[in-house]
C-alpha cells in the first residue's frame, strides 16, 4: 500500500474554499524556517543550474564539527526517509528478519518489504517500545532492529538504561540497530540517551536525524545518518550521486549556524507541549507524556473530531491512519493555534 502522506496542503485549503488552513498533522515546525535560511536559499537560487556537491561535503563538515564525529561517519540523505530506504537497500535481503515496533513510522515497513526481507512486528506495550518483546524476537536471522525514539506516533522514548541493556544483550555479533531520532531535539527527559555517544561502544548502530522538524526544512528534504565509517560506506554505495539538492545543502548549513532559531523552536515546542498536555488532561483526553513535537490523544470519535477541526481550518491526523484508532495525533502549533484547537475540542 502506498504511504498515505495525505493531500497537499494547497489542495486541502482549496477544498475549504480558501480558508487559512493550519496543518497540525505532519509534525512540522510551527515557526517555519529561520530567516537566515530563507536568505541562504535565495542567494543560492541563481546557481541551481549547477549540480549539487554529490557528497554534501560542506554540510557533512559542519555536522561533523557539531556532533564530534568524523566526516566519514556521516551520510546526508534526501530526508531521513531516504536513509531508511538506503539502509534497507544496502543491508536487507530475502530471508533476513527485521524487528520493528508496531505500530510505528510506516516507511520502516516499506523499506523491509522492498528489500524482500521479513518484517517482524513487535507490538508496543501500551504506548511504549517493548524492548523485552523485541529481545524475545531475535533469531540468528535477525538482520536489524529498528527503534524510533521519540516514537512516532506514540510520542514516548526509549530510556538510556533500558537501551544500554538491550544493546549489551545483542552480544558480540549483533544485528544492525537503527535508532531513529527524528524528534530527539524536542526531548527534555534527562533519561533520553544521545544515540551518537552510543556509537563508540556499539559499532552496528545507525542513528538517523533530520532537519525537517527542529530546523523547519521539511519541504527541502535533508536528513542524515551517523554510523561507523564501514556502514556509511555501504550506504554511499547504494545512494544516488546527487541525492541532496543544492538548496537543501545550503539551507541545512545555514540552519546549523542559526542556533537561536533552533533553540527558539525547542523552547516553544516544549512549553506549548506542556500547556496542551495539561489542557487535554483537564478535558479528560488521555495521552502518553510526549517527548516529541506532537501529542497522541485518545478522543471519543476521532473521525468526527478530525472533520470538525478541518472545517475550522485545523488539520490533525486521525490516529486510525497510524495504528492508533480512537486517537488524534496533534502537532504542537503556535500558541494561538493551540488555543483555537483546544476551544474546538
Ligand atoms: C519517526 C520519523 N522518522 C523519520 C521521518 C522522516 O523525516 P524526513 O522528513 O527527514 O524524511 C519522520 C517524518 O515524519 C518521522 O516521523
Amino acid at each position: 500500500m502506498p504511504y498515505a502522506a495525505g493531500k497537499a496542503i494547497e489542495a486541502l485549503a482549496a477544498e475549504l474554499g480558501g480558508v487559512d488552513l493550519v496543518r497540525l498533522s505532519a509534525n512540522e515546525n510551527p515557526l517555519g524556517p529561520a530567516p537566515r535560511v530563507v536568505e541562504a536559499v535565495r542567494r543560492e537560487a541563481a546557481r541551481i543550474h549547477l549540480y549539487p556537491d554529490s557528497g554534501s561535503t560542506a554540510l557533512r563538515e559542519a555536522l561533523a564539527q557539531r556532533l564530534g564525529v568524523g566526516r566519514d561517519e556521516l551520510v546526508v540523505g534526501n530526508g531521513a526517509d531516504e536513509l531508511i530506504g538506503l539502509v534497507a537497500l544496502a543491508a536487507f535481503e530475502p530471508g533476513d528478519e527485521v524487528i520493528v515496533p508496531h505500530p510505528s513510522f510506516e516507511p520502516y515497513t516499506t523499506g523491509v518489504a522492498l528489500a524482500g526481507a521479513t518484517l517482524v512486528p513487535s507490538p508496543l506495550a501500551g504506548y511504549e517500545t517493548d524492548l523485552e518483546d523485541m529481545g524475545r524476537r531475535l533469531t540468528p536471522r535477525t538482520k536489524a532492529v529498528i527503534l524510533c525514539s521519540p516514537h512516532n506516533p506514540a510520542t514516548t522514548i526509549v530510556r538510556r538504561g533500558p537501551l544500554g541493556a538491550f544493546l549489551a544483550r545483542l552480544g558480540a555479533d549483533p544485528p544492525l540497530v537503527v535508532l531513529d531520532e527524528a524528534y530527539g531535539d524536542f526531548c527534555d527527559d534527562p533519561e533520553y540517551p544521545d544515540g551518537i555517544a552510543l556509537l563508540r561502544h556499539h559499532p552496528r548502530l545507525i542513528v538517523l536525524r533530520t532537519f525537517s522538524k527542529i530546523a523547519g526544512l521539511a519541504g527541502l528534504r535533508v536528513g542524515y545518518a551517523v554510523a561507523r565509517a564501514e556502514t556509511i560506506d555501504r550506504l554511499n554505495r547504494v545512494r544516488a550521486p546527487y541525492n541532496v539538492n543544492r538548496l537543501a545543502q545550503v539551507a541545512a548549513r545555514a540552519a546549523l549556524e542559526d542556533t537561536e532559531h533552533w533553540e527558539r523552536t525547542r523552547k516553544l515546542v516544549i512549553e506549548e507541549r506542556a500547556r496542551l498536555s495539561a489542557a487535554l488532561a483537564r478535558r479528560g483526553l488521555a495521552h502518553p507524556p510526549s517527548q516529541a513535537n506532537f501529542l497522541l490523544a485518545r478522543v471519543p470519535d476521532a473521525a468526527a473530531a478530525c472533520e470538525r477541526l478541518f472545517r475550522a481550518g485545523i488539520l490533525v491526523r486521525d490516529g486510525a491512519g497510524v495504528g492508533f484508532p480512537g486517537h488524534l495525533r496533534i502537532s504542537v502549533g503556535l500558541p494561538a493555534t493551540n488555543e483555537r484547537l483546544l476551544a474546538l475540542l
